[in-house]
């Protein structure tokens, strides 16, 4: 099968390299010359293990390509629409402009195909109705192609095992039946290493595929933001919030999983899913429905207020001049990704407080230099505990997670530690001569 995928971001250029694996000949189109000559050199343009064996091997094989030029469409059947969908400025709703002008790409570059009708499959993030608007502007410029909606659940850091292994696969399909069985043969043809190892197919209609990632990701949130109220109320008690998260998930009903209180969620999907979803509803006169979910998004919020709060009450009531050693400033770890990261927000709001942040990162730095050239970024752990008043774990990287406190606290100025992702042993850092402070957990014994 012939294949573009347009936008290479961590959503398309995995999608690409993927598909490339299944053995189909794939090309990725992005406007971004500096990312495609990465990408076609087999290099990934951003951190996402097992990506680049994958990418080399596409690449070296002749299968996958990356291309800023336009007229590559021309030569494929299918074509995914991987752009991103960012939160608008000024307003809580999506920004559909990169959408809009992949259709364009596709209206003025896509040629009929001698294998099949022409399938236009819609992966990014969208509100709920855009699946039908696209497929009715194709319709009205005369391009005889069917529109799917299939939405990706990939999460950052396993992305590679989520595309080739996921848990199922969404079809969005037309009302009309013929354009439906075109559209989903195009895509089991695509999918078919998938499908053959019995992955859940599931057929729905285009609103209902739209609606299950927006809807997947804010119960996602919720399940987090749930944890965090529950931490707020462990502080308030004297109750350990990691003991009562393995006691609740138990319950299969419940589940173990997203259960993990701390700082809260971040990152390029789940903060602008929820506000977009929440926008989206206000058009569609059913806001009322999703007025939890604002609920959920104060609560995430409150914990980055909750840390830097802590922060200063640790260091003695002000941070002006404190050294806080900050280990982590990704959104969560095995990414270099800092979008709407809680860690690097804290990060710059102690800095706002008079602190003398010194932070690290193992896969964040560079972008977080070109963000904020005021933080001081060093290359490792003990660069950053060195003369330390105060240490923030804000990232759960295994390295991080994995310090000797004995030798941490060999470092530090003061052994003083607020772990923001409970994460840490609480016992064996208090007998190190540590204060812990973890996000409604104990410092001591918790039974
Ligand atoms: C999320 C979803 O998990 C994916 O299924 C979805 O495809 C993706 O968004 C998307 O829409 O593209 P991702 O943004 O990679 O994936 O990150 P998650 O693993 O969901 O983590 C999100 C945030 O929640 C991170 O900041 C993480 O540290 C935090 N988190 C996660 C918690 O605070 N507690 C938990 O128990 C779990």
């Amino acid at each position: 099968m012939k294949i573009s995928v347009i936008g290479c971001g961590y959503l398309g250029a995995v999608h690409a390299a993927c598909m490339a694996d299944f053995g189909h000949e794939v090309v990725g189109v992005d406007v971004d010359p500096e990312k495609v000559s990465k990408l076609a050199a087999g290099i990934p343009s951003f951190h996402e293990p097992g990506l680049e064996p994958l990418l080399r091997k596409g690449v070296d094989g002749g299968d996958l390509t990356f291309t800023t030029d336009k007229s590559a469409l021309s030569q494929a059947r299918v074509h995914f629409i991987a752009v991103g969908t960012p939160q608008r400025g000024g307003s809580y709703a999506a920004d559909l402009s990169y959408v809009w002008s992949a259709v364009d790409d596709i209206l003025t570059h896509a040629r009929p195909q001698p294998d099949g009708p022409l399938v236009i499959v819609g992966k990014s993030t969208v509100p709920v109705g855009t699946a039908q608007a696209i497929a009715e502007r194709i319709a009205e410029a005369g391009l005889d192609a069917v529109v799917v909606w299939n939405p990706e659940f990939l999460r950052e850091g396993l992305a590679v095992q989520d595309t080739l292994t996921p848990d199922r696969v969404v079809y969005g399909l037309p009302d009309d039946h013929a354009a439906g069985d075109t559209a989903r043969s195009a895509l089991d043809e695509v999918y078919a290493p998938i499908l053959e190892a019995g992955i859940p197919r599931l057929l729905v209609n285009y609103p209902t595929a739209e609606l299950v990632k927006v809807a997947a990701n804010s119960f996602l949130a919720t399940k987090i933001s749930f944890i965090n109220s529950m931490a707020e109320l462990c502080d308030a008690t004297g109750a350990d919030v990691s003991r009562l998260a393995e006691a609740i998930g138990h319950d299969d009903r419940i589940g173990p999983k997203f259960l993990q209180a701390g700082i809260g969620f971040g990152g390029g999907c789940l903060p602008k899913d929820i506000r977009a979803f929440m926008a989206r509803a206000g058009e569609l006169g059913v806001d009322q429905s999703l007025t939890f979910l604002r609920e959920v998004d104060s609560i995430n919020m409150r914990r980055r207020d909750h840390a830097v709060e802590l922060a200063s009450t640790m260091a003695g009531g002000r941070l002006v001049g404190v050294k806080v050693a900050v280990l982590g400033l990704t959104f969560k770890p095995d990414s270099d990704d800092v979008r709407d990261s809680p860690a690097l927000d804290i990060a710059g709001r102690l800095w706002g407080r008079g602190a003398n942040v010194v932070a690290t990162d193992p896969a964040g730095a560079e972008a977080v230099r070109a963000l904020r050239p005021d933080l001081q970024i060093v290359d490792t752990a003990d660069e950053a505990l060195d003369g330390a008043d105060l240490v923030m774990l804000l990232t759960a990287w295994k390295e991080y997670v994995a310090i000797d406190p004995a030798h941490a606290k060999s470092l530090v100025a003061t052994p003083r530690v607020i772990d923001g992702r409970n994460v840490l042993d609480p016992q064996r850092w208090t007998d190190s001569g540590w204060e812990y402070r973890g996000m409604g957990r104990r410092s001591g014994p918790s039974a």
